[in-house]
């Protein structure tokens, strides 16, 4: 409770609000959702996607830098394929508008995973929403999907890249430090998520962000992705902005 409530009016005191630079969320919970209503796990997917939509477009416009979403991990893989179907679907949809809209927006939109192994056409349309991503300046908002992406399987691309570089002598393994490790992350762009939001009442990780975490602050909620609102989204960052964050010291 800080000098803004006592002394300016309600609206004023809403865009003084600090919110965390970088917000992550594991957007869990439309199976659910869409069970609960005897629909096919897919609805809740196309829910999900629209609720995306919804809060990437919040945390923008409440001046959040980057908002980086898990929205197909590493061992999402062993779906039924006519599920792992729907979500390529959606992600292709979602580029699509992407690409047209994100320059007028401001928001540059990136793909983080290990997207070697996805379809070649979601492949092109990744390369050109990067493509255009490339030509927004610093002042553009970043929102990033996180596609086939896995924690471990990331760090052990950037081991594998590093070891690369010691074995051809072009780097000596004392020289490798925390710096040169998170340069290899697909986040090397980023600064490390300052919250992280998973919903839907699971309280673990699934692989999300391992090494960027390290000191990001984590708020569960029971909320099923697909019923995550702009006001579900206050309460995390109020309750974020409730936190002290001594990173080690006192
Ligand atoms: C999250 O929702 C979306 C993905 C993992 C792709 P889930 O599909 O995991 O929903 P629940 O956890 O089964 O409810
Ligand atoms: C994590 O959710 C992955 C994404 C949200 C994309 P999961 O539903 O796959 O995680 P688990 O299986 O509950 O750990
Ligand atoms: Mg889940």
């Amino acid at each position: 409770m800080g000098i803004f409530d006592r002394f300016t009016g309600k609206q004023e005191q809403t865009q003084a609000r600090a919110v965390p630079r970088h917000i992550a969320v594991i957007m869990d919970g439309n199976g659910r959702w869409a069970k609960k209503r005897g629909l096919p796990r897919k609805a809740g997917h196309k829910v999900g996607a629209e609720t995306f939509r919804t809060i990437a477009t919040y945390c923008k416009d409440i001046g959040v830098q980057y908002f980086t979403v898990y929205a197909f991990s590493t061992e999402n893989w062993k779906r039924p394929q006519d599920e792992v179907d729907a979500l390529m679907n959606l992600f292709r949809t979602y580029l699509r508008e992407a690409a047209e809209t994100m320059v007028e927006r401001g928001v540059a939109v990136r793909v983080l995973g290990d997207l070697s192994v996805l379809p070649p056409d979601l492949l092109r349309q990744i390369d050109e929403v990067h493509a255009l991503a490339d030509t927004l300046g610093e002042q553009a908002a970043t929102a990033s999907l996180c596609i086939n992406y896995g924690g471990r399987d990331e760090i052990k691309n950037a081991v594998r890249a590093l070891a690369r570089q010691v074995a051809e002598g072009t780097l000596r393994p004392e020289d490798i430090t925390e710096d040169t490790i998170g340069a290899q992350l697909y986040t090397a762009h980023m600064p490390d998520p300052d919250l992280i939001i998973r919903p839907s009442g699971e309280i673990r990780t699934s692989n999300f962000l391992l090494w960027q975490s390290a000191y990001a602050e984590y708020y569960f909620t029971d909320v099923l992705w697909p019923d995550f609102k702009p006001e579900h989204m206050d309460a995390a960052i109020e309750d974020f902005n409730r936190r002290s964050r001594r990173f080690g010291g006192v």
